[in-house]
C-alpha cells in the first residue's frame, strides 16, 4: 500500500517533478541517471573498439542496461535500482544472447524484482509498463530541460 501511494505520487507529479527536481520524489530522475550511465558505458565500449559484428548489441531497454554480449552468453544483472528503491528486493535478472538476438528477460522480472503481495504486484506491473512506454518522453524531457538536469 505504501508503494502504491509512492508511485501514484511520483507519476502524478512527474512532469513538474522532472523539470523542477521535486526533492521528495526522485523516482524518474533515478531512471534517467541509470539511463545516462548506461549510454555512457555503451559508448565507452564502442570507443574502446570492442564492438563486434556478431553477438548482441548493448542496449538500454528503458529499465535496465544490457552490455554487448557474445552469442551463447548469458548476462545477469541486479534488479534495476529504481525497482530496488520501490520494492526493496535484491534479485537478479538475466538475458541470453542467442543467434536470433536477445532473449526475453528471465526469470520473470515480477518474481525476481517485484513484491509478493498482490497489491504490490499490480503496482509493479504498472511501474514496469509505464517505464517501458515512457522511455521516449523521458529522453525528450531530458533534452528539453537539458543542463538543468545534467
Ligand atoms: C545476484 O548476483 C549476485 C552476484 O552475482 C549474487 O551474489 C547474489 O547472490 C545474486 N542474488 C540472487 C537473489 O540470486
Ligand atoms: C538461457 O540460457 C540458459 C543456458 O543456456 C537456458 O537454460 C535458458 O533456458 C535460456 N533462457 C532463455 C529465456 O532463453
Ligand atoms: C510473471 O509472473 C506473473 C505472476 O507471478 C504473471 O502474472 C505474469 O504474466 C508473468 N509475466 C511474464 C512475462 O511471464
Amino acid at each position: 500500500m505504501k508503494s502504491l501511494l509512492f508511485v501514484t505520487l511520483c507519476f502524478s507529479t512527474c512532469p513538474l517533478m522532472v523539470v523542477g527536481r521535486h526533492p521528495t520524489c526522485n523516482f524518474l530522475l533515478e531512471v534517467e541517471r541509470d539511463q545516462a550511465e548506461c549510454l555512457r558505458r555503451l559508448r565507452e565500449e564502442d570507443a574502446a573498439g570492442s564492438h563486434k559484428e556478431s553477438g548482441c548489441k548493448g542496449v538500454w531497454d528503458n529499465i535496465a542496461c544490457w552490455k554487448q554480449t557474445e552469442i551463447g552468453e548469458t548476462v545477469t544483472i541486479p534488479c534495476p535500482r529504481v525497482l530496488k528503491t520501490v520494492f526493496g528486493r535484491n534479485g537478479n535478472i538475466s538475458r541470453n544472447c542467442t543467434s536470433a538476438g536477445w532473449s526475453d528477460v528471465f526469470p520473470n522480472i515480477t518474481s525476481a524484482c517485484g513484491s509478493d503481495t498482490s497489491q504490490d504486484k499490480l503496482v509493479f506491473y504498472v511501474v514496469v509498463q509505464t517505464l517501458y512506454t515512457l522511455g521516449h518522453s523521458l529522453s525528450l524531457i531530458a533534452l528539453t530541460t537539458g543542463s538543468a538536469i545534467l
